[in-house]
């Protein structure tokens, strides 16, 4: 299976990729390519709608590296710490320009609106415990992220008190 890891946390050796290499070892026979975002030259999305009217983004940067791998998965692992009860900011500019997939499948219709062979994880960690709802604003940008790939089905996994507790034993 080829699986693509898109990781939005800019500490490489932070509690996210600890979780990460546990995860992984459900995975040891596959495919894996891991982009961490903070290493490409992504720009913000301004808004411009160039993608609603023709599926392509006005920018020619490193997220046509991004958007290739994600069209190429067949499960797309984002990771990321949670930052202010959200995903980071490296993140959500990722998240951002892939408005350019959202408008391919649900504006301009050029692409199905869903790919039952594609399948997700969102796997955060949280300094805190989740009393009411806060990771919410983790799991619904992702949650339309998925959608905006074609991605339907797809498990959360949020790892909380991470900073007191560590990363250890956690799957
Ligand atoms: C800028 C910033 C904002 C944070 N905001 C939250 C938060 O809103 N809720 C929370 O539980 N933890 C928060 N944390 C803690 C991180 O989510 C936690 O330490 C996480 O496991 C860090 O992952 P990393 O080691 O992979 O960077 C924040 C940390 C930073 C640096």
């Amino acid at each position: 299976m080829k699986i693509v890891i898109l990781n939005a946390g800019p500490r490489k050796e932070g509690n996210t990729s600890k979780a990460l290499q546990y995860l992984l070892e459900r995975y040891k026979n596959d495919d894996i390519s891991t982009f961490d975002l903070v290493d490409y030259d992504i720009k913000h999305c301004m808004g411009c709608l160039n993608c609603s009217k023709t599926g392509e983004c006005i920018y020619n940067d490193d997220m046509n590296i991004i958007y290739d791998a994600a069209d190429a998965a067949e499960l797309l692992i984002f990771t990321t710490p949670i930052y202010f009860n959200s995903v980071t900011s490296i993140g959500k500019q990722v998240i951002d320009r892939f408005q350019r997939n959202y408008a391919r499948r649900f504006i301009i219709k050029s692409s199905p609106k869903a790919d039952a062979n594609k399948k997700g994880i969102l796997l955060a960690t949280a300094g805190s415990k989740e009393k009411n709802h806060e990771f919410d604003g983790v799991r619904m940008p992702v949650d339309l992220m998925f959608k905006a790939n074609g991605i339907r089905e797809y498990e959360i996994i949020i790892i909380e008190n991470a900073d007191k507790n560590g990363i250890e034993n956690i799957f």
